[in-house]
């Protein structure tokens, strides 16, 4: 993605460069033409004609140039839609999700911000967070013991919003994230098959309803769904695993990092289609799907452009680890990385991303609500 978004930037400055050479030396033809011919008046009707075929040439250049442009952004799979946002619009925005996005049982570390509070802080916006730890999209589908999005997140954020202080909440001015799906697919849920008869397909119509529901009674016009990343990357669901205190019975560790990436992808891919489908039936509203899963792999193949901690970096590892003992939860050995040096780290622990990560997810979403075009976000509508 990097070099797709270096290839991008040189694409466009080159065109700008290239623009701005036609146009200077389409405007300076004229010149030549007006001081070759100044003396004689003979000549006017030949300078007219000269400028006018200059300014038509010079448009169909431009055009034809545009075009060319354009159709190479198209083939890199660039969005097309612009961002609709404008530079200071939005001022506020409401959360909802798991651990990964839960402001007070953090992911990232009790003494560790989580993304929204930095987003909060780098765009000035004021956050409304129903995001809480554990919970899936549905406990109807994946029953978890922790608030779902659908039977209470969203209730709750309902009720928020007929008090006063909730009832201007919404519009124009806010934005509305969702980021879900880890508990969902987890041990515990689908990886496990402790929920017969539903799959991935089921919990990613679950994320699109999401939008329906807040359009529909909430107010609710801009949003962001963020998609799931990597989980095959995560210790707890890596090839190269070892007994956490999230799980610590027999497992093949191998088949579950296979049958991770492919339900991951596969329900990344089903919501954004999904999600593109539902779009052209909601007037009014702008959904973007955010790309947690090529920024969270682009940082775990080039760590270097986006950790600065002071020991190598460790994408592997994570800041605090715990090593059990197979089926025996007496057995952890835990350990844990402070100070500047956490920095260097992708993850917290077997399943959480790191506060560095976290910074990165914010700065990101930062673009988007400040108006900008960000390559991890494709605008839906
Ligand atoms: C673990 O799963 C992998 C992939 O499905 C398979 O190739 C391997 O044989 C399994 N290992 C064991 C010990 O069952
Ligand atoms: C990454 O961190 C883990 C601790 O979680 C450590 O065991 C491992 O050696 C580190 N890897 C590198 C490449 O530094
Ligand atoms: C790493 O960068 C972030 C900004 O993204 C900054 O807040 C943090 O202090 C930096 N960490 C170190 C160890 O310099």
């Amino acid at each position: 993605m990097t070099v797709i978004s270096d290839l991008t930037e040189r694409l466009r400055e080159s065109s700008a460069a290239h623009h701005l050479s036609r146009l200077l030396y389409f405007a300076t033809l004229p010149l030549f033409a007006l001081t070759s011919s100044s003396k004689s008046n003979i000549m006017r009707p030949t300078l007219i004609s000269a400028l006018c075929v200059t300014l038509v040439v010079g448009c169909i250049a431009l055009g034809v140039s545009a075009l060319h442009n354009h159709q190479k952004l198209l083939s890199l799979g660039i969005p097309t839609l612009d961002n609709p946002l404008q530079p200071n619009q939005i001022k506020s925005f409401v959360t909802f999700g798991d651990s990964y996005t839960d402001i007070v049982n953090v992911g990232d570390g009790p003494d560790a911000q989580a993304w929204p509070v930095y987003l909060s802080g780098y765009t000035k916006t004021t956050l409304y967070p129903f995001a809480k730890s554990g919970a899936t999209c549905s406990n109807k589908l994946t029953y978890r013991p922790a608030p779902p999005v659908s039977e209470s997140q969203l209730p709750s954020y309902f009720n928020f919003h007929t008090t006063d202080a909730g009832k201007n909440v919404g519009g124009k001015d806010t934005v509305y994230t969702l980021w879900i799906g880890t508990n969902d697919l987890g041990a515990n849920a689908l990886l496990t098959g402790n929920d017969p008869g539903v799959t991935v397909v089921d919990v990613a119509k679950c994320m699109v309803n999401w939008v329906k529901m807040l359009y529909d009674k909430g107010g609710a016009r801009n949003f962001i769904v963020q998609n799931m990343i990597p989980l095959q990357h995560v210790i707890l669901y890596s090839a190269n695993s070892y007994y956490t205190w999230f799980w610590l019975k027999e497992r093949n560790s191998t088949a579950w990092s296979v049958q991770m990436t492919e339900m991951v992808e596969a329900g990344n891919a089903l919501t954004k289609l999904m999600l593109k489908d539902l779009a052209s039936t909601l007037p009014g509203a702008h959904i973007a799907y955010f790309d947690s899963h090529s920024l969270f792999q682009d940082i775990y193949d080039h760590p270097g452009l986006y950790l600065n901690g002071t020991v190598p970096y460790n994408v592997t590892g994570c800041i605090r680890p715990c090593v059990f003992k197979q089926n025996d939860p007496k057995s952890g050995v835990c350990s844990i990385v402070n100070g500047p040096a956490r920095d260097s780290y992708l993850w917290y622990d077997e399943l959480h991303p790191s506060e560095q990560a976290n910074r990165i997810v914010a700065r990101e979403i930062a673009q988007v609500f400040q108006g900008k075009q960000s390559q991890w976000t494709t605008w839906l509508s």
